[in-house]
């Protein structure tokens, strides 16, 4: 098999494997869909949840310098005026003649082979043309024009032009707006970061690979606030505090890469980008980006709301707008590169099995409990008393009493339960239970009251 086919098989038996087992389902699925839309299900949703917990753990609680903030997803238009998405938050779109079907140019001269980064529309257009591109479905291209990828909606009964509003393309506009309520409210010194978990919304021409390029999906970040004077410490910190993170969801290191991001290819606001990385299944692609802002934001708000964003530095008249360090992170590549990190295949007793070694912490079912017989009510009676105790120190425990102990193991493994407890006839007589290690296969006696302690 060749690598790109196999990577394609991987990718493949992971979104299969996420909607057999209750992770992700397409959206609207029972009405046929719709693009670009993904549902989680019972194991989706704790996952997702364990990756965004862990998240404001390691950026929020777990410091002095960070603050969270929940914004609303609706906001007066000027905010999107103001930050250049209402000008310049578009992709390059090209239409197929004969089926109108739209794709994104750059992605289509990519895949024929050719490197797109910094191009123009009009440098994409010449190389449709001189190089002869065509649409996936062989037929000829439109001109490439520029399309904007914020929802609009209007807000209100009277639609008009002053209701228009977006759906959010980034959490980040929310968090700018907030800055100066919590300077009023907090004062906090500088350097300080504000922190926003939330829903962002892009119309994607496009949307592919899974939850790689969604519609709808979730955002992570952080708008830290600096004396412009010091940004790359800021800047190097947060780098190396990124990776922690990185670590902490278990991504091998050495499928994590730095892209210093060249100036032509850099978003509209910033002086410096680098992207994380990661070599997905799909192939090497990014992951977040972490970003130095300058005062672009803070400035535009100044200039245009009228409001001061200047922060006064503590006992001193020292005043000015701070600039601003983003990590951004998504919330699905995370899930991506997790559940990509986690696909395992062996071989136990000569049988295939497909396995999910999430690190404990994330594994959306911590511990399964069986008897291991269900018609022998003794043995039941036990492995709900052992099941309870499992359950209110960790919350996410499964009770599995169906089919024989082998074919539960391998339900467990699917999903990455790390560890299933077996309730027998030597139970009742020494409260000891055997516990199988989802990674190793083995199984250890261990008394019930360690499992509580
Ligand atoms: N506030 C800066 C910002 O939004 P971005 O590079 O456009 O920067 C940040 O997006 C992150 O959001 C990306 O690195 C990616 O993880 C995630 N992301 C962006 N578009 C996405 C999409 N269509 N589907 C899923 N995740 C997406």
């Amino acid at each position: 098999m060749s690598d790109k086919t196999e990577k394609n098989v991987q990718m493949e038996n992971i979104v299969s494997l996420a909607k057999r087992r209750g992770f992700i389902y397409p959206g609207s699925d029972v009405y046929g869909g719709l693009s670009g839309t993904w549902d989680y299900g019972p194991l989706g949703v704790q996952l997702k949840r364990n990756i965004m917990q862990l998240w404001w753990k390691m950026f929020v609680d777990d410091r002095d310098d960070m603050h969270g903030v929940d914004a609303a997803i609706l906001m007066n238009q000027n905010v999107w005026k103001a930050s250049g998405h209402v000008d310049t938050f578009t992709d390059p779109l090209v239409e197929d003649l004969e089926t109108k079907q739209r794709f994104r140019a750059d992605h289509l001269v990519k895949d024929a082979g050719f490197a797109v980064d910094g191009l123009s529309n009009s440098e994409l257009n010449e190389l449709i043309i001189e190089k002869q591109i065509k649409s996936p479905n062989g037929n000829e291209l439109s001109e490439v024009r520029t399309f904007n990828m914020m929802f609009t909606t209007t807000v209100g009964p009277v639609a008009d032009e002053k209701s228009v509003s977006y759906l959010r393309p980034e959490t980040a506009q929310g968090i700018f707006t907030n800055y100066k309520n919590v300077v009023d409210t907090l004062y906090p010194d500088l350097p300080f970061g504000l922190a926003q978990q939330g829903k962002a919304f892009r119309n994607e021409i496009s949307p592919r690979d899974f939850i790689f390029r969604s519609r709808e999906f979730e955002q992570m970040e952080i708008e830290y606030f600096v004396n412009p004077a010091n940004w790359e410490e800021s800047f190097s910190a947060l780098l190396k505090d990124i990776h922690a993170y990185l670590e902490a969801l278990g991504l091998p290191a050495d499928k994590i890469h730095e892209l210093e991001v060249p100036e032509n290819d850099r978003a509209h606001y910033s002086k410096r980008t680098i992207d994380i990385e990661y070599d997905f299944p799909i192939g090497r692609e990014e992951l977040l980006g972490l970003a130095y802002r300058t005062d672009f934001d803070l400035k535009n708000i100044h200039e245009n709301a009228g409001k001061s964003m200047e922060y006064t530095v503590k006992g001193t008249n020292e005043r000015f707008i701070p600039h601003v360090i983003e990590p951004s992170f998504g919330v699905e590549r995370a899930i991506m590169a997790v559940l990509s990190a986690a696909y395992r295949e062996d071989e136990v007793n000569g049988e295939k099995r497909i396995y999910l070694a999430f690190p404990e912490h994330l594994a959306p079912v911590k511990y399964c409990v069986s008897p291991l017989l269900k018609n022998k009510p003794e043995l039941v009676a036990k492995a709900r008393e052992v099941y309870m105790i499992l359950k209110k120190k960790h919350g996410n425990v499964m009770w599995d009493d169906n089919g024989n102990i082998g074919k539960r193991y391998r339900r467990q493994d699917e999903i990455g339960t790390p560890h299933c407890v077996v309730i027998d006839f030597e139970s009742l007589e020494d409260n000891s239970v055997t516990v199988r290690d989802r990674d190793t296969t083995e199984q250890r006696r261990v008394s019930i009251e360690s499992l509580n302690g």
